[in-house]
Protein backbone atom coordinates (compact mmCIF):
# COMPACT_ATOMS: atom_id res chain seq x y z
CA UNK A 1 0.00 0.00 0.00
CA UNK A 2 1.06 3.42 -0.92
CA UNK A 3 2.49 5.04 2.30
CA UNK A 4 0.89 8.57 2.44
CA UNK A 5 2.83 11.49 3.26
CA UNK A 6 2.24 14.74 3.94
CA UNK A 7 5.34 17.64 2.54
CA UNK A 8 5.93 20.71 4.20
CA UNK A 9 8.97 21.54 2.83
CA UNK A 10 9.94 24.70 2.72
CA UNK A 11 11.26 24.53 -0.75
CA UNK A 12 11.85 23.01 -3.00
CA UNK A 13 8.18 21.73 -1.91
CA UNK A 14 5.27 19.94 -2.81
CA UNK A 15 3.54 20.83 -5.88
CA UNK A 16 -0.14 19.01 -7.77
CA UNK A 17 -0.12 15.99 -8.35
CA UNK A 18 -1.62 16.63 -11.91
CA UNK A 19 2.00 18.39 -12.11
CA UNK A 20 3.82 15.81 -11.81
CA UNK A 21 1.85 13.39 -13.23
CA UNK A 22 2.13 15.63 -16.81
CA UNK A 23 5.86 16.19 -16.20
CA UNK A 24 6.69 12.94 -16.29
CA UNK A 25 4.61 12.31 -19.46
CA UNK A 26 6.36 14.84 -21.40
CA UNK A 27 9.61 13.25 -19.68
CA UNK A 28 9.23 9.89 -21.74
CA UNK A 29 6.69 11.27 -24.46
CA UNK A 30 6.04 15.45 -24.52
CA UNK A 31 2.78 16.22 -26.68
CA UNK A 32 2.92 12.71 -29.20
CA UNK A 33 6.02 14.19 -30.28
CA UNK A 34 7.78 10.33 -29.45
CA UNK A 35 10.50 12.79 -28.01
CA UNK A 36 11.42 13.39 -24.32
CA UNK A 37 11.09 17.31 -23.01
CA UNK A 38 14.39 16.83 -22.12
CA UNK A 39 15.79 16.03 -25.49
CA UNK A 40 13.97 18.64 -27.65
CA UNK A 41 16.10 22.04 -28.48
CA UNK A 42 15.04 25.17 -26.97
CA UNK A 43 14.53 27.27 -30.21
CA UNK A 44 11.96 24.73 -31.38
CA UNK A 45 8.54 25.90 -32.07
CA UNK A 46 7.71 22.91 -29.36
CA UNK A 47 9.61 24.60 -26.89
CA UNK A 48 8.60 28.57 -27.76
CA UNK A 49 5.03 27.65 -27.02
CA UNK A 50 5.80 26.21 -23.60
CA UNK A 51 7.98 29.46 -22.98
CA UNK A 52 4.94 31.76 -24.39
CA UNK A 53 2.70 30.14 -22.47
CA UNK A 54 4.40 30.40 -19.10
CA UNK A 55 4.94 33.95 -19.62
CA UNK A 56 1.40 34.58 -21.03
CA UNK A 57 0.06 32.68 -17.93
CA UNK A 58 2.40 34.61 -15.23
CA UNK A 59 0.97 37.99 -17.10
CA UNK A 60 -2.76 36.72 -16.43
CA UNK A 61 -2.40 35.48 -13.35
CA UNK A 62 -0.96 38.63 -11.86
CA UNK A 63 -2.98 41.27 -14.24
CA UNK A 64 0.20 42.78 -14.81
CA UNK A 65 -0.15 45.59 -17.78
CA UNK A 66 2.03 46.23 -20.90
CA UNK A 67 4.97 47.82 -18.83
CA UNK A 68 6.07 44.76 -17.05
CA UNK A 69 7.85 42.07 -18.59
CA UNK A 70 8.04 38.11 -17.57
CA UNK A 71 11.34 36.83 -17.76
CA UNK A 72 12.15 33.07 -16.49
CA UNK A 73 16.06 33.26 -16.03
CA UNK A 74 18.73 31.10 -14.08
CA UNK A 75 20.33 31.19 -11.32
CA UNK A 76 17.73 31.05 -8.15
CA UNK A 77 16.54 34.03 -6.22
CA UNK A 78 20.30 34.41 -5.08
CA UNK A 79 21.70 35.83 -8.72
CA UNK A 80 18.44 38.75 -8.36
CA UNK A 81 20.17 39.62 -5.49
CA UNK A 82 23.46 40.68 -7.03
CA UNK A 83 21.53 41.24 -10.75
CA UNK A 84 19.05 43.92 -8.80
CA UNK A 85 21.53 46.60 -7.70
CA UNK A 86 23.47 45.66 -10.40
CA UNK A 87 21.01 47.09 -13.10
CA UNK A 88 19.39 50.08 -10.97
CA UNK A 89 21.97 51.16 -8.22
CA UNK A 90 24.88 53.69 -9.60
CA UNK A 91 27.79 53.74 -7.12
CA UNK A 92 27.57 57.02 -5.87
CA UNK A 93 23.67 56.31 -4.98
CA UNK A 94 21.64 54.71 -2.24
CA UNK A 95 18.98 52.18 -2.10
CA UNK A 96 16.83 51.45 0.85
CA UNK A 97 16.53 48.15 2.15
CA UNK A 98 14.24 46.71 4.46
CA UNK A 99 15.96 44.11 7.32
CA UNK A 100 13.71 41.55 8.26
CA UNK A 101 15.66 38.36 8.45
CA UNK A 102 18.00 36.01 6.90
CA UNK A 103 17.08 36.37 3.36
CA UNK A 104 16.70 40.46 3.43
CA UNK A 105 20.31 40.24 4.69
CA UNK A 106 22.04 38.53 1.84
CA UNK A 107 20.18 40.98 -0.63
CA UNK A 108 21.25 43.90 1.49
CA UNK A 109 25.08 42.07 1.19
CA UNK A 110 24.90 42.17 -2.61
CA UNK A 111 23.58 45.21 -3.03
CA UNK A 112 26.89 46.69 -0.89
CA UNK A 113 28.74 45.79 -3.52
CA UNK A 114 27.05 48.16 -6.14
CA UNK A 115 26.29 51.20 -4.02
CA UNK A 116 24.84 52.22 -0.70
CA UNK A 117 22.37 50.86 1.22
CA UNK A 118 19.93 52.69 3.70
CA UNK A 119 18.14 50.26 5.90
CA UNK A 120 15.08 52.06 6.53
CA UNK A 121 13.40 49.17 8.34
CA UNK A 122 14.49 46.24 10.81
CA UNK A 123 13.21 44.15 12.58
CA UNK A 124 17.12 42.77 14.25
CA UNK A 125 15.61 44.20 17.65
CA UNK A 126 12.60 41.64 17.90
CA UNK A 127 15.28 39.04 16.91
CA UNK A 128 13.03 38.97 12.93
CA UNK A 129 9.92 38.34 14.58
CA UNK A 130 8.35 41.24 13.65
CA UNK A 131 7.94 43.13 10.31
CA UNK A 132 9.03 47.02 10.26
CA UNK A 133 5.80 49.29 10.17
CA UNK A 134 5.78 52.92 9.14
CA UNK A 135 9.07 53.06 7.24
CA UNK A 136 9.89 56.14 5.56
CA UNK A 137 12.07 56.38 2.07
CA UNK A 138 14.32 58.98 1.11
CA UNK A 139 12.92 60.08 -2.33
CA UNK A 140 16.46 59.88 -4.17
CA UNK A 141 17.05 56.53 -3.22
CA UNK A 142 16.74 54.63 -6.54
CA UNK A 143 14.93 52.10 -5.21
CA UNK A 144 12.96 49.99 -1.87
CA UNK A 145 13.66 46.58 -1.27
CA UNK A 146 11.83 43.72 0.67
CA UNK A 147 11.29 40.45 1.39
CA UNK A 148 7.48 39.58 0.95
CA UNK A 149 8.00 36.26 3.25
CA UNK A 150 11.12 35.41 5.23
CA UNK A 151 10.57 31.71 5.04
CA UNK A 152 12.96 31.25 7.67
CA UNK A 153 11.32 33.33 10.64
CA UNK A 154 8.32 33.11 9.65
CA UNK A 155 6.90 36.54 9.05
CA UNK A 156 5.51 38.30 6.18
CA UNK A 157 4.37 41.91 4.46
CA UNK A 158 0.60 41.99 5.22
CA UNK A 159 0.56 46.06 4.59
CA UNK A 160 2.65 46.28 1.08
CA UNK A 161 4.64 49.58 1.01
CA UNK A 162 2.57 50.31 -2.49
CA UNK A 163 3.71 54.48 -1.59
CA UNK A 164 7.03 54.53 -0.85
CA UNK A 165 7.67 56.91 -3.68
CA UNK A 166 10.73 55.29 -5.12
CA UNK A 167 10.63 51.91 -7.50
CA UNK A 168 9.57 49.03 -5.32
CA UNK A 169 11.57 45.90 -5.52
CA UNK A 170 10.17 42.59 -3.88
CA UNK A 171 11.75 39.23 -3.25
CA UNK A 172 8.80 36.75 -3.43
CA UNK A 173 10.73 33.79 -3.54
CA UNK A 174 8.29 32.22 -0.43
CA UNK A 175 4.62 33.55 -1.23
CA UNK A 176 4.70 34.65 -4.71
CA UNK A 177 1.16 34.17 -6.35
CA UNK A 178 -0.37 32.82 -3.41
CA UNK A 179 -2.41 35.60 -2.47
CA UNK A 180 -3.88 38.80 -4.17
CA UNK A 181 -1.41 41.57 -4.63
CA UNK A 182 -1.68 44.90 -6.64
CA UNK A 183 1.67 43.37 -8.99
CA UNK A 184 1.43 46.56 -10.92
CA UNK A 185 2.99 48.64 -8.02
CA UNK A 186 5.92 46.91 -7.74
CA UNK A 187 8.73 47.39 -10.49
CA UNK A 188 10.77 44.46 -9.84
CA UNK A 189 9.21 41.01 -8.61
CA UNK A 190 11.72 37.83 -8.46
CA UNK A 191 11.21 34.64 -7.16
CA UNK A 192 13.26 31.54 -7.74
CA UNK A 193 10.29 28.88 -8.69
CA UNK A 194 10.90 25.79 -6.32
CA UNK A 195 8.05 26.97 -3.95
CA UNK A 196 5.08 28.32 -5.18
CA UNK A 197 5.85 28.09 -8.69
CA UNK A 198 7.20 24.64 -9.97
CA UNK A 199 11.12 22.86 -9.51
CA UNK A 200 14.13 24.62 -8.77
CA UNK A 201 16.42 25.73 -11.63
CA UNK A 202 14.45 28.33 -12.68
CA UNK A 203 13.92 31.78 -11.49
CA UNK A 204 10.76 34.32 -12.32
CA UNK A 205 11.26 37.95 -12.68
CA UNK A 206 8.69 40.46 -13.50
CA UNK A 207 10.35 44.05 -14.28
CA UNK A 208 9.11 47.09 -15.09
CA UNK A 209 10.64 48.06 -18.19
CA UNK A 210 10.50 51.70 -17.65
CA UNK A 211 13.26 51.58 -15.13
CA UNK A 212 15.92 49.92 -16.50
CA UNK A 213 18.69 51.46 -18.60
CA UNK A 214 19.25 53.85 -15.72
CA UNK A 215 22.66 53.02 -14.26
CA UNK A 216 26.21 53.95 -15.96
CA UNK A 217 27.89 51.12 -15.05
CA UNK A 218 28.42 47.88 -18.16
CA UNK A 219 26.32 45.24 -17.07
CA UNK A 220 27.83 41.63 -18.57
CA UNK A 221 24.89 40.66 -21.60
CA UNK A 222 23.41 37.80 -19.36
CA UNK A 223 22.87 40.08 -16.69
CA UNK A 224 20.85 42.47 -17.85
CA UNK A 225 17.46 42.81 -18.13
CA UNK A 226 17.25 44.81 -21.24
CA UNK A 227 18.98 41.70 -23.03
CA UNK A 228 16.55 38.87 -21.56
CA UNK A 229 13.74 41.07 -22.27
CA UNK A 230 14.71 41.83 -26.22
CA UNK A 231 15.68 38.07 -26.41
CA UNK A 232 12.47 36.67 -25.19
CA UNK A 233 14.16 34.43 -21.69
CA UNK A 234 16.12 33.08 -25.09
CA UNK A 235 19.58 34.82 -24.15
CA UNK A 236 21.06 31.17 -23.87
CA UNK A 237 19.77 27.64 -22.94
CA UNK A 238 16.94 27.96 -20.88
CA UNK A 239 16.72 25.39 -17.92
CA UNK A 240 14.10 23.80 -19.98
CA UNK A 241 12.41 21.39 -18.20
CA UNK A 242 12.14 23.68 -15.01
CA UNK A 243 10.34 26.27 -17.23
CA UNK A 244 8.02 23.65 -18.02
CA UNK A 245 7.07 22.22 -14.83
CA UNK A 246 6.50 25.88 -13.71
CA UNK A 247 4.08 26.22 -17.07
CA UNK A 248 2.60 23.19 -15.86
CA UNK A 249 2.09 24.85 -12.13
CA UNK A 250 0.74 28.10 -13.48
CA UNK A 251 -1.90 25.93 -15.55
CA UNK A 252 -2.97 24.18 -12.55
CA UNK A 253 -3.30 27.81 -10.59
CA UNK A 254 -5.82 28.85 -13.56
CA UNK A 255 -7.44 26.28 -13.67
CA UNK A 256 -7.87 26.40 -9.35
CA UNK A 257 -9.81 29.94 -10.29
CA UNK A 258 -6.30 31.75 -10.34
CA UNK A 259 -4.35 34.05 -7.24
CA UNK A 260 -7.71 35.19 -6.01
CA UNK A 261 -8.97 31.72 -5.25
CA UNK A 262 -5.87 30.08 -4.26
CA UNK A 263 -5.85 33.00 -1.81
CA UNK A 264 -9.09 31.39 0.14
CA UNK A 265 -7.75 28.05 -0.08
CA UNK A 266 -4.17 29.49 1.61
CA UNK A 267 -6.76 31.40 4.18
CA UNK A 268 -8.42 28.32 5.52
CA UNK A 269 -5.38 26.16 5.57
CA UNK A 270 -3.42 29.10 7.71
CA UNK A 271 -6.34 29.62 9.84
CA UNK A 272 -6.67 26.11 10.81
CA UNK A 273 -3.54 25.81 11.53
CA UNK A 274 -2.92 28.97 13.87
CA UNK A 275 -6.30 28.75 15.66
CA UNK A 276 -4.93 25.07 16.58
CA UNK A 277 -1.72 26.38 17.51
CA UNK A 278 -3.21 29.09 19.49
CA UNK A 279 -5.65 26.39 21.49
CA UNK A 280 -2.64 24.64 22.15
CA UNK A 281 -0.61 25.88 24.94
CA UNK A 282 2.14 23.47 24.76
CA UNK A 283 2.81 25.30 21.57
CA UNK A 284 3.79 28.42 20.97
CA UNK A 285 4.01 30.92 17.57
CA UNK A 286 7.34 32.63 17.63
CA UNK A 287 6.29 35.43 15.48
CA UNK A 288 4.09 38.63 16.30
CA UNK A 289 0.97 37.83 15.52
CA UNK A 290 -0.15 40.76 12.94
CA UNK A 291 3.01 39.40 10.65
CA UNK A 292 2.73 35.88 10.89
CA UNK A 293 3.29 34.04 7.32
CA UNK A 294 0.79 32.43 6.28
CA UNK A 295 3.16 30.20 3.67
CA UNK A 296 5.96 29.17 6.97
CA UNK A 297 4.34 29.00 10.39
CA UNK A 298 6.98 28.60 12.47
CA UNK A 299 6.58 27.68 16.60
CA UNK A 300 8.31 26.03 19.63
CA UNK A 301 7.23 23.56 22.07
CA UNK A 302 6.50 25.39 25.56
CA UNK A 303 8.96 22.63 26.91
CA UNK A 304 11.51 22.59 24.76
CA UNK A 305 12.44 18.47 26.16
CA UNK A 306 9.89 17.48 24.23
CA UNK A 307 10.67 18.58 20.83
CA UNK A 308 12.80 15.18 20.09
CA UNK A 309 9.26 13.40 20.98
CA UNK A 310 7.24 15.55 19.05
CA UNK A 311 9.28 15.51 15.84
CA UNK A 312 9.71 11.70 15.82
CA UNK A 313 6.32 11.32 16.37
CA UNK A 314 5.73 13.97 12.84
CA UNK A 315 8.22 11.33 11.27
CA UNK A 316 6.33 8.15 12.37
CA UNK A 317 2.84 9.59 11.09
CA UNK A 318 4.19 10.86 7.72
CA UNK A 319 4.90 14.34 8.54
CA UNK A 320 7.70 15.69 6.19
CA UNK A 321 9.80 18.26 6.45
CA UNK A 322 8.27 20.21 10.17
CA UNK A 323 11.81 20.60 11.47
CA UNK A 324 12.97 24.28 11.91
CA UNK A 325 15.91 26.02 10.08
CA UNK A 326 19.12 25.55 12.02
CA UNK A 327 19.22 29.47 12.81
CA UNK A 328 15.98 29.42 14.45
CA UNK A 329 15.06 25.85 16.04
CA UNK A 330 11.56 24.08 16.95
CA UNK A 331 9.49 23.64 13.71
CA UNK A 332 8.38 25.15 10.82
CA UNK A 333 5.26 23.85 8.47
CA UNK A 334 5.33 25.19 4.97
CA UNK A 335 1.91 25.75 3.66
CA UNK A 336 2.56 26.39 0.24
CA UNK A 337 -0.13 26.43 -2.87
CA UNK A 338 -0.02 22.92 -3.24
CA UNK A 339 -0.13 21.34 -0.27
CA UNK A 340 -3.77 20.26 0.44
CA UNK A 341 -6.01 21.27 3.38
CA UNK A 342 -6.22 17.11 4.29
CA UNK A 343 -2.22 17.60 5.03
CA UNK A 344 -2.57 20.44 7.95
CA UNK A 345 -5.89 18.73 9.25
CA UNK A 346 -3.46 15.86 9.59
CA UNK A 347 -0.69 18.32 11.58
CA UNK A 348 -3.59 19.66 13.44
CA UNK A 349 -4.73 16.43 14.43
CA UNK A 350 -1.39 15.34 15.34
CA UNK A 351 -0.37 18.35 17.48
CA UNK A 352 -3.74 17.85 19.31
CA UNK A 353 -3.12 14.30 20.21
CA UNK A 354 0.29 14.90 21.16
CA UNK A 355 -1.23 17.94 23.87
CA UNK A 356 -3.98 15.36 24.90
CA UNK A 357 -1.28 12.97 25.65
CA UNK A 358 0.93 15.15 27.80
CA UNK A 359 -2.13 16.59 29.59
C1 LIG B 1 12.80 34.49 0.57
C2 LIG B 1 13.90 33.78 -0.15
N1 LIG B 1 14.73 34.47 -0.94
C3 LIG B 1 15.72 33.90 -1.61
C4 LIG B 1 15.95 32.53 -1.53
C5 LIG B 1 17.08 31.93 -2.29
O1 LIG B 1 16.60 31.25 -3.36
P1 LIG B 1 17.54 30.36 -4.34
O2 LIG B 1 17.95 29.19 -3.52
O3 LIG B 1 16.60 30.03 -5.44
O4 LIG B 1 18.67 31.19 -4.76
C6 LIG B 1 15.11 31.76 -0.72
C7 LIG B 1 15.32 30.30 -0.64
O5 LIG B 1 14.71 29.60 0.11
C8 LIG B 1 14.06 32.39 -0.03
O6 LIG B 1 13.23 31.69 0.75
Amino acid sequence: MERVVHNFNSGPSVLPKEVFEEASRAILDFNNTGLSILEIGHRTSLFESVMNEAIELTKELMHLDADHEVLFLHGGATTQFMQVPMNLLNENEVAAYTETGTWANKAIKEAKIFGHVEVVGSAKDTNYTTIPKDISVTPTAAYLHITTNETIAGTQWHVLPYDCGVPLVADMSSDILSRVLDFNKFDIIYAGAQKNMGAAGVNIVVVNKNILGKVKRTIPTILDYRNHIKEHSMLNTPPVFAVYVAMLTLRWLKNKGGVAAIEKINNKKTDLFYNTLESLPLFTGTVAKEDRSKMNAVFVLKDPALEKEFGELCKSEGMIGVKGHRSVGGFRVSMYNALTLESVIAITDLMKEFAKRKG
